[in-house]
């Protein structure tokens, strides 16, 4: 028996502005009694990515709100709640803050404790919020932010046995939209787009051919640059049948790449289940290719509802829960983080990304 506990997450890492309320009963199982999500699309629609600065004024406006609606749409008051998390990290440092200070006053008026959550082991751990998975486990966590394969081992025990060394694949995804002039954000509109062509054109599968778990996804972007300038060039313009190619080939070439990584990562990782969180999973392609590889090895396939896959506030508050019994609360000096690698003893990796720094 694990004592029934109730927290407040609040999350405001990158362009959504989040707040959830989440309890762990007395069997340890997780129940989401609200999760809201106020998201910034509008906002940043006609710059073509997350404006920092307008997302941290966004998330300073709306994040009171947030608070209020997830209180009344659990039916409770701070009062009923044993601490309150938030996310102090990685992320644009503007909205970080902007979450850092709002759950810091909450602290100071109401005494409860403060539980400053890794945006990362956030999406790591939503897999034991949802389907309650054993640890150790193999998490693949693919979003416009981040890409890296973790070995789950604890609440605060997570190694990186690799990850991009430039963009992430949402984030790819998005460039190659703009390239082809589909809406953003990309990822939904390149696999619709996708689904009326076929994989014809020749692209790379970057560190395919290094060994390890290593990822890289901005030659490939280049790649369909050049494929499409070709293409122009040829045909004076872009046939509708030929982005649709570069559509399927660029999906393709992505869900190669990640099945073949994460095959070796399985081999690595000696676990139990192999998970998938991130933006990215929602890929229909992707999912089948990570399926798949999952099948092959004999082990589970585990990918929580979309909702909780993409940027929420239940994952941050789950993250707190599961740090609550070793009673590791944090005071009012915490800070808020722009770099926050979850694994401390892997070498850090290069580069920043749209969604800001990458862990
Ligand atoms: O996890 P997320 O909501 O935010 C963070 O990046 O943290 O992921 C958003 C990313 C965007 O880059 C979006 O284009 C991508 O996930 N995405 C997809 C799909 N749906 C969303 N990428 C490929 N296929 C999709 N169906
Ligand atoms: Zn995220």
């Amino acid at each position: 028996m694990t004592q029934e506990v109730t927290v407040l997450g609040l999350e405001s890492s990158c362009d959504d502005t989040a707040a959830a309320v989440v309890r762990r009963d007395a069997g340890g199982r997780g129940a989401i009694l609200s999760n809201v999500v106020l998201g910034q699309d509008d906002l940043h629609a006609g710059f073509g990515g997350v404006v920092p600065e307008l997302a941290a004024r966004a998330h300073a406006e709306k994040i009171d709100l947030a608070v209020e609606r997830a209180l009344a749409a659990a039916g409770l008051g701070l009062v009923d709640c044993d601490a309150i998390a938030v996310t102090a990290g990685p992320g644009l440092i503007g909205g970080v803050l902007a979450g850092v200070m709002c759950a810091k006053g909450l602290s100071a008026a109401t005494g409860l404790p403060l539980l400053g959550v890794n945006h990362l082991a956030g999406h790591a751990l939503t897999p034991r919020l949802t389907d309650g998975l054993a640890f150790p486990y193999l998490m693949l966590l693919v979003s416009g932010g981040h890409c890296q394969f973790l070995r789950v081992e604890g609440p605060d025990a997570f190694a990186r046995l690799g990850g991009t060394i430039d963009d992430a694949p949402g984030e790819a995804f998005d460039k190659v939209a703009r390239l082809l002039a589909l809406p953003q954000p990309g990822g939904p509109s390149v696999e619709a787009c996708a689904a009326g062509g076929s994989a014809t054109v020749p692209l790379p599968r970057p560190l395919l051919d290094r060994p390890g778990c290593d990822l890289s996804f901005s030659g490939l972007k280049t790649a369909v640059l050049r494929a499409r300038d070709a293409a122009v060039a040829a045909h004076g313009g872009l046939p509708r049948e030929m982005r649709a190619d570069l559509c399927a080939s660029f999906q393709t070439a992505v869900a190669e790449v990640l099945a073949e990584k994460s095959r070796r990562a399985l081999a690595l990782s000696d676990v139990t289940t192999f998970a998938v969180a991130g933006g990215v999973a929602a890929n229909r392609s992707l999912r089948a290719a990570l399926e798949d590889v999952a099948e092959a090895a004999g082990l589970p396939f585990v990918a929580p509802p979309l909702a909780l896959c993409t940027d929420n506030a239940a994952m941050i508050a789950w993250a707190g829960i599961e740090r609550f019994d070793a009673g590791d609360f944090d005071d009012l000096t915490l800070a808020a983080r722009p770099r926050w690698p979850l694994d401390r003893a892997a070498a850090p990796m290069l580069g920043s990304g749209k969604r800001g720094a990458k862990a």
